[in-house]
Formats: structure tokens, C-alpha cells, sequence
């Protein structure tokens, strides 16, 4: 097959999740505390963002805080939070007036009442923007959506609005978290997931719409993951036979 517009156009994925993984160890390397790494990896999320934009790729979930990682020192909770209040100030703005939509996903009764606002607010403020979906997972954890979701279906099942031979995967997915209530639709489950740092694990992530992602492991530290490290992530994506489990026909 010749390498033609309509080719790389089929092969570019609609929706890439990110585990952003490295910053502490970024940091290490340069005799930097670790909160200069998650400095240093908040400008990186932001060139992922103008890069995917600039490509066009309708949806990034970024994995920003797990819901182990509140068992870090409190100080390194403290300033993530810290951080992320201050990008979400100085960045919602400029990401609003590019189209950008801001969705967060995870539990947030755990954060405190000014950065649960902040993040209404980004969502609301963002709402109807088309251009870009950017999805924040933080204190989110695969298990945990997968635990709400169980504990509403439950809940439907008790108060007899809902039979339990009814329960279906679509329904379940329905009750997750990428089920957009905005808009009433299903956000698409990744195609790409990309970890930088070095590990190969999951850590949690979205377990459940990860059933087909294809996953990409790459050694390079967070901060400094960058256009050309995605442009790398997606020429290796572009030669990926996606199977479904399927044969296909040759
Ligand atoms: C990822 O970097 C950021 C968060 C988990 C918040 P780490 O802080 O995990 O960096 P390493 O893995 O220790 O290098
Ligand atoms: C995964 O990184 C979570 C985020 C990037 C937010 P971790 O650093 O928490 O993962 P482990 O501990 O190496 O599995
Ligand atoms: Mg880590």
C-alpha cells in the first residue's frame, strides 16, 4: 500500500492516553528536587497539547494522579496540587480560546474544595469547545472506575429500576467515566496509549477501555517527552495491525 493521505489519515488515532511517567527520576538526574521535575513536566503536557492540536487528534486523557499516588509524601502531594491549581489558573484561558475542551476524570471528593471548583469551572467554561477533548485523570485509578460503575449499576438493580440479566458491557460503560452526561455520548476508548519512564505497567489505568489499546513504552522521562517523541509514538502506532481479536482478510 503507498504511503497516500487517506492511509495516514485512517491510521492516526482518534484518542491517546498518556501516563506521564518520570518526572522524580528527571529531577534526580539533575540534582533538582522532585518538585522541579513535576515543574518541569507540567511545561511537557503543555507541547503534547499544542502538538496533538496541531495534528489533530480529537482526544488525549493525560494520567496525572493516581489514586495510589495520594500515599506519596504529603509535601509532594501538596505541591501537585499546588501545581495543578496554578496551570489550570494560568492556562484555561489560552486552552478555551483554541477550542479546547477540559474534562477531568477520577474521584474527586478526595481534593480540596477550591481545586474541585477550579476543575467545575475549567469543564464548564470549556464545555462546548469542539477542536481538542483534554481528559485529566486524577485520583483516578482503572479499579476505582470500575468500583463506582458497579456500585451505581447495584444501586439501579436495589431501587428495581433496573433488572440484573439487563446489565450488559455497553450498559457498564456507560457508567464509567468515559461516559460523557454532557453531551450523552461515549467517549472512544484509546487507541494509543503511551507511557514514558521506562516501565512497562499499566499502574492502574484504564483497565477497562484499555481491552484493545495499542501500548507504547518509550525510556524517555516525562519533561522531556516532546513533539518528536510523539511524532515517534505515532509512526510506530501507524505500523500496528489492530485485530480485535478478528482475522483480516488479506
Ligand atoms: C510521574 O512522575 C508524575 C506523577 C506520578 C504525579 P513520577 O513522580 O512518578 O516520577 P518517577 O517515576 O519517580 O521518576
Ligand atoms: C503512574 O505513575 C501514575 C501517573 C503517571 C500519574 P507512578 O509513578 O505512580 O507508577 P508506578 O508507581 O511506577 O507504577
Ligand atoms: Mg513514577
Amino acid at each position: 500500500m503507498g504511503g497516500n493521505q487517506s492511509v495516514s489519515e485512517e491510521i492516526r488515532p482518534r484518542h491517546i492516553a498518556i501516563i506521564m511517567d518520570g518526572n522524580g527520576r528527571w529531577a534526580q538526574q539533575r540534582n533538582k528536587s522532585r518538585s522541579a521535575g513535576h515543574r518541569a513536566g507540567g511545561r511537557a503536557v503543555r507541547q503534547i497539547i499544542e502538538a496533538a492540536y496541531r495534528l489533530k487528534i480529537p482526544c488525549l486523557t493525560f494520567f496525572a494522579f493516581s489514586s495510589e499516588n495520594w500515599q506519596r509524601p504529603q509535601k509532594e502531594v501538596d505541591l501537585l496540587m499546588e501545581l495543578f491549581m496554578r496551570a489550570l489558573r494560568r492556562e484555561i484561558n489560552e486552552l478555551h480560546d483554541q477550542q479546547v475542551r477540559i474534562r477531568f476524570i477520577g474521584e474527586r471528593s478526595d481534593f480540596s474544595r477550591p481545586l474541585q471548583e477550579a476543575m467545575r469551572e475549567a469543564e464548564n467554561l470549556t464545555l462546548k469547545n469542539d477542536e481538542l477533548l483534554v481528559q485529566i485523570a486524577v485520583g483516578y485509578g482503572g479499579r476505582w472506575d470500575i468500583t463506582q460503575a458497579c456500585r451505581t449499576i447495584a444501586g439501579e438493580v436495589a431501587s428495581g429500576q433496573l433488572q440484573a440479566d439487563k446489565i450488559d458491557e455497553n450498559m457498564l460503560a456507560q457508567k464509567l467515566s468515559f461516559h460523557d452526561a454532557e453531551t450523552g455520548m461515549q467517549i472512544p476508548d484509546p487507541d494509543l496509549l503511551i507511557r514514558t519512564g521506562g516501565e512497562k505497567r499499566i499502574s492502574n489505568f484504564l483497565l477497562w477501555q484499555m481491552a484493545y489499546t495499542e501500548l507504547y513504552f518509550c525510556d524517555t522521562l516525562w519533561p522531556d517527552f516532546n513533539a518528536q517523541g510523539l511524532d515517534q509514538a505515532l509512526a510506530w502506532f501507524a505500523g500496528r495491525q489492530r485485530r480485535f481479536g478478528k482475522v483480516l482478510d488479506t
